[in-house]
């Protein structure tokens, strides 16, 4: 009988969740957990981690904003809990990192176009995000993050959010599937889950839809990131339909089936999860049904679409 050791001289292994054996892709085994004025715990040693000692409902000064901007690029994924927000205070804190965007779904609504309600009842026929998705790819300068605030969680549990780390999911690919990804660019569509999805009606020229590379360099720490998500992307420029949907197929696939690139959010009453959307994808997973679970979400736009590995 041959002896199955998982000793890290091993030959390399050829399946992407355990590849580079040595250099496993991923693992980082030092990060700042000290901010200063705040300290922080992961979530786990890649992706989020939850924020002590900051209360979000003050005005934040210079230093401690460049300090929760570095935990932002650091963690991908920062929960704040037990905070107490009224709608400005909210706001305000989306502020920190960018003009608030206005969600193209909202066109229709009354009140706030900088808010979005993510409000879940007995009643809903469908809940925002219940997908793997990257929020509004389809605009030509998506969102770099958003920030959601839950008041109301689910009375019988239920109701976690996953957030899968868009850098890991790249170094997890071989190094002829990077290459072959590189120079390509996919569209995204906001008819795919606006319309598909949640059946609502377009506005007058339809929902966007825009192109962007489909591995982007984040602009922050430049690491790269792999950027078609099952939500918005509905295909890839210049490939054959058969080649565009199994390339897809396939990437989504890494995302829906590897927990290994998830971190994963329980919400509580008065909780506030900030996440870059340049380098995660979630889910919001809808198990509470017939309960209810309400809150508000503010995005942030940057300055720039996102960028590929080529400028
Ligand atoms: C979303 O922004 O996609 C919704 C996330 C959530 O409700 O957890």
């Amino acid at each position: 009988m041959t002896a199955v050791s998982n000793s890290k001289t091993d030959a390399p292994p050829t399946h992407p969740r355990t590849n580079n054996k040595r250099e496993r892709a991923g693992s980082v085994t030092e990060r700042r957990t000290d901010y200063g004025s705040f300290t922080v715990e992961p979530l786990t040693p890649h992706l989020g981690a939850e924020v002590n000692e900051l209360d979000l409902s003050a005005p934040m000064e210079g230093q401690q904003i460049d300090a929760v901007k570095q935990a932002f690029a650091d963690w991908g994924v920062l929960v704040f809990r037990d905070q107490e927000l009224d709608r400005e205070a909210h706001k305000r804190f989306g502020r920190y990192f960018g003009s608030l965007h206005s969600h193209p779904m909202n066109y229709s609504r009354n009140g706030d176009s900088e808010v979005l309600i993510v409000r879940t009842t007995a009643d809903s026929a469908y809940t925002a995000g219940d997908g793997w998705h990257t929020d509004v790819t389809c605009d030509a300068i998506p969102p770099l993050a958003s920030a959601l605030y839950i008041k109301e969680t689910p009375e019988c549990g239920g109701g976690d959010t996953l957030y899968a780390d868009m850098y890991l999911a790249y170094e997890m690919l071989s190094e002829p599937m990077k290459q072959m990804l590189e120079p390509l660019v996919a569209v995204h569509d906001g008819a795919l889950p606006y319309v598909g999805a949640y059946k609502s009606t377009p506005p007058e020229g339809g929902y966007p839809r825009n192109e962007h590379p489909v591995i982007t360099v984040h602009p922050e720490t430049g690491r790269k990131v792999l950027n078609v998500n099952s939500g918005f992307t509905s295909h890839i420029r210049g490939l054959q339909p058969f080649e565009s949907r199994a390339l897809l197929d396939a990437l989504f696939k890494l995302i829906a089936t590897t927990p290994r690139l998830y971190c994963r959010v329980e919400w509580q009453p008065n909780t506030l999860t900030l996440w870059d959307n340049r380098c995660t994808q979630h889910h919001a997973v809808w198990d509470y049904y017939p309960h209810t679970r309400s809150g508000e979400r503010v995005s942030v736009v940057g300055d720039e679409p996102p960028r590929g590995v080529n400028g």
